[in-house]
């Protein structure tokens, strides 16, 4: 088994799809250069069929693009496949990612199909897009909630009809980790023909285990992940590249995988996305959050100051961040304040200090943050 991951971010497509989101044409292709430069290997860019705007999305990352596979979204429909084929034209190395549900409710409620038909109509869709490549991922939406050996026929079928990737999707964030580990494994163990094509683990976050059932489903045999930037996409949004990533980084001894991205770049593209999204970054969001390296107590500055491994798994500078911050409020001691005004060049007798410490305390109980300036009045008065 390979231990290269490979990413497929899909933040123009699912996460485009976060109610209130609407990227321009510029937006996009700003945001799949920078997914190139950090190392996406796939782009999931748009639902071609979906719109006009979908259509140009995907048409125009694939002529630009280089070095990375375009993506496009089609239902398991010939119209659909033939415009996603259409669209991706241009690409390097185009992907067509077609599919259908595989869940007795998306079945009996949407589809209003029976298993059988379902599973005729997705092998006719394989079939019909490799008129265009032979780069052909498919989706089995709702697989959390499906019945499995029904899963392992519809793999089954659709890697003999052609399909290199198989989208095991937990559309509605119902697994838990556990449970999305022995769906993907159970896959590797009863298809046979399961080594013919790559797992891939597309998992949404309405219980916030979007990232743990992704790093399980790799621990299963997945090795493709498909996620967006700081986690935007339907409802409560997809698992966020930058943890997983960094998952794979800070525990490597556990998960032994790597991937292409260059860590470095995480909190720009973040800060990136969020700008263009209008999607705001809650602060103590794991890895870009603003609060991910800051300090504010007193029993962990402490430790920090001594030893930065006391209290910070991720060294900043690994996701592009400065450095750690050491956040005064009224919850710091006598280490945090020296450490900052030592920082702002003041060096004080220990007399002294100790005034000054009795008066910072005082304004710290005012607010919730003492930055420099209250500094600077606190030492000049
Ligand atoms: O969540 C999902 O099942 C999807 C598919 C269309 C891949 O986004
Ligand atoms: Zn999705």
């Amino acid at each position: 088994m390979s231990d290269r991951v490979y990413v497929f971010d899909t933040t123009l497509r699912d996460g485009e799809q976060s109610p209130g989101v609407r990227l321009s044409m510029p937006e996009k292709l700003e945001i799949g250069r920078t997914l190139v430069d950090m190392g996406v290997d796939i782009i999931e860019a748009g639902f071609p069929i979906s719109s006009p705007g979908d259509f140009e999305a995907v048409s125009t990352l694939a002529r630009e693009l280089k070095g990375v596979q375009i993506c496009g979204l089609t239902r398991a429909r010939e119209k659909d496949i033939d415009v996603a084929g259409d669209a991706l034209k241009g690409a390097e190395n185009p992907r067509i990612h077609t599919g259908l549900g595989v869940s007795d409710n998306h079945l009996q409620h949407k589809l209003k199909m029976t298993r059988e038909q379902a599973l005729e109509v997705g092998v006719a869709a394989v079939r019909h897009a490799k008129k265009y490549t032979d780069n052909i991922e498919y989706f089995m939406e709702d697989s959390g909630r499906a019945d499995r050996d029904y899963v392992y026929t519809v793999v089954e079928a659709v890697i003999n009809a052609g399909a290199t990737t198989i989208n095991v999707p937990d559309t509605t964030g119902y697994t838990y980790p556990e449970e999305y580990r022995a769906l993907i494994a159970g896959i590797k163990e009863n298809v046979p023909n399961s080594d013919k094509a790559i797992l891939s683990c597309h998992c949404h976050n309405d219980l916030g285990m979007a990232t743990a059932n992704t790093l399980a489903g790799v621990l299963g045999g997945a090795r493709q992940v498909e996620v967006t930037v700081n986690g935007i996409g339907e409802r409560a949004g997809n698992t966020a590249l930058e943890e997983v990533v960094m998952a794979f980084v800070i525990r490597s001894d556990y998960f032994r995988v790597e991937t292409r991205i260059d860590s470095q770049q995480l909190l720009a593209v973040s800060k990136m996305v969020s700008r263009l999204t209008g999607m705001m970054v809650q602060r103590n969001k794991a890895v870009v959050g603003a609060n991910a390296y800051a300090h504010s107590s007193g029993i962990h500055q402490d430790g920090v100051l001594k030893d930065r491994s006391t209290y910070e798994i991720i060294a900043p500078e690994l996701v592009g961040a400065e450095k750690s911050e050491i956040i005064l409020t009224a919850r710091s001691g006598r280490h945090g304040l020296k450490h900052r005004l030592a920082e702002m060049g003041f060096n004080f007798t220990e007399e002294r200090f100790e005034e000054l410490y009795a008066r910072f305390l005082e304004v710290a109980d005012t607010k919730s943050e003492v930055g420099d300036d209250d500094l600077r009045v606190l030492v000049s008065a």
